[in-house]
């Protein structure tokens, strides 16, 4: 959160996007990506504080959230910047700063303000993260997105002010898929079944769609590889990408979510769904491996980023799962 303004790969795309739409684009952007400039109205970032990305001041000013695909549906209550709203009705900030108890922090909706949208207008979904959490088993047994990604501790909310211990205080690493969030987060099956290959893909504790969001950007690859009797490679196919794909106005695909004109693909791995594939086994296959890879960024971009040396630390893919099967 705290790096959504200053990461690399942010900053290249926007680069892209304003040289696509004119230097308009960029405050429709950083409403989400650097909300503490698009509140202030600073558009040279000429204060610190609008590079912080997503800041602590920023969420706790926001009063209200519309958690319907609107982009950036938050109120930010500017009157008085020292008020901050938060979990408790009986903080203890000391002197640093007045507080007020405010429901929709505790509540999956305030994320939604950022993390559920579609473009105006057209309505192509971008962001679907909170609706695919609304309709969960998760949230109907009341875990909040707070639940996982901030989850609860027992301890001090600050320490160097206040003394009181709490039963519950909210880690704020906004734990996602590059803190581990993807480990053991899916699971493939490999079998045969008359006569063909087939690929069973569980989303085992997401509270919402795999991929969780980053719409025409994130994308999950099943791919199988066939061996022969002595172990020699004989083919690798692309089974299934999950994730949603866009199309722009001339039917180029795929392209980034400013240029959607429609979605050219959808597909994805359900809140605690499962999804089956089928796959043709080639001739003399012995062995099929199968691999699941998360890609935080679409492949097609990749080689023009690596070529403009843009730094894609923390964007390498990930190995979700594997799956290995004998072939009669
Ligand atoms: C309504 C909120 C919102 C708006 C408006 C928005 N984004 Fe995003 N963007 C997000 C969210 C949320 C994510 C992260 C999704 C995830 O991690 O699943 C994201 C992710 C991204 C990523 C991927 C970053 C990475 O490191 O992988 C890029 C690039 C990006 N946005 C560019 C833009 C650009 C350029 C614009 C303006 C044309 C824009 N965004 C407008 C909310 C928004
Ligand atoms: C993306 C929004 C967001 C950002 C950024 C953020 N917070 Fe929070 N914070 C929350 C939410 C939401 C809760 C309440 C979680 C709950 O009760 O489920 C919270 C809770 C708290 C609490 C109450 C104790 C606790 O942990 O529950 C304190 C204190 C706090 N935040 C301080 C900070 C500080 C200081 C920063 C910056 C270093 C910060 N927050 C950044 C959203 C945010
Ligand atoms: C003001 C807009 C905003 C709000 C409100 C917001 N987010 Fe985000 N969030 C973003 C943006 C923008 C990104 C993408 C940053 C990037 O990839 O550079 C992001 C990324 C994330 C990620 C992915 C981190 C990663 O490692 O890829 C998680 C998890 C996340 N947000 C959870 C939450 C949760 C939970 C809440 C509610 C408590 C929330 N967010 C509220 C804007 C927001
Ligand atoms: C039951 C736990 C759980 C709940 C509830 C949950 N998440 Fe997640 N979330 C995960 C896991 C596990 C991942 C890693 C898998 C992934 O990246 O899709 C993840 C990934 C994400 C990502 C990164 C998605 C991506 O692939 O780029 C974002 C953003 C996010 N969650 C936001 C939210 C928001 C907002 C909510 C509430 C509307 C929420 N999550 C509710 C467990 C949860």
């Amino acid at each position: 959160m705290a790096k959504s303004w200053k990461n690399p790969v942010f900053q290249a795309f926007l680069a892209d996007a304003k040289a696509q739409l004119g230097e308009k684009v960029l405050a429709s952007c950083i409403a989400c990506h650097a909300p503490a400039a698009a509140v202030t109205a600073d558009y040279k970032f000429e204060s610190r504080v609008s590079q912080e990305g997503v800041t602590c001041n920023f969420c706790h000013n926001v009063s209200a959230v519309d958690p319907s695909s609107k982009p950036a549906s938050y109120t930010f209550e500017d009157a008085n910047p020292l008020l901050m709203r938060g979990p408790y009705s009986d903080s203890d900030p000391g002197s640093a700063h007045s507080f007020v108890y405010s429901e929709i922090h505790t509540k999956g909706e305030f994320c939604a303000a950022c993390h559920n949208y579609s473009t105006p207008g057209t309505d192509i979904p971008i962001e679907m993260t909170y609706g695919r959490w609304k309709t969960s088993k998760a949230a109907a047994g009341g875990k909040q997105c707070q639940d996982c990604h901030m989850p609860p501790y027992a301890g001090q909310a600050a320490p160097r002010i206040s003394k009181m211990n709490r039963d519950k205080v909210h880690a704020h690493s906004f734990r996602g898929p590059r803190g581990g969030a993807l480990d053991s987060v899916a699971t493939l099956k490999a079998v045969v079944e008359g006569g063909r290959l087939k690929l069973s893909v569980a989303n085992r504790r997401a509270g919402h769609a795999l991929p969780g969001g980053g719409g025409g950007m994130r994308v999950i690859a099943l791919s199988v590889s066939f061996f022969g009797g002595a172990g020699e490679s004989l083919s690798t196919t692309s089974v299934q990408t999950y994730g949603i794909q866009y199309a722009d106005a001339k039917g180029k695909t795929p392209v980034p979510k400013w240029l959607a004109a429609k979605v050219a693909r959808q597909t994805e791995i359900p809140p605690e769904g499962t999804v089956v594939e089928w796959c043709q086994i080639p001739p003399k296959a012995k062995k099929a491996r199968a691999i699941l890879v998360y890609h935080f960024i679409d492949p097609a971009y990749v080689p023009a980023l690596k070529q403009r040396q843009v730094d894609l630390t923390g964007h390498q893919p990930v190995v979700l799962a594997r799956a290995e099967t004998k072939l009669p």
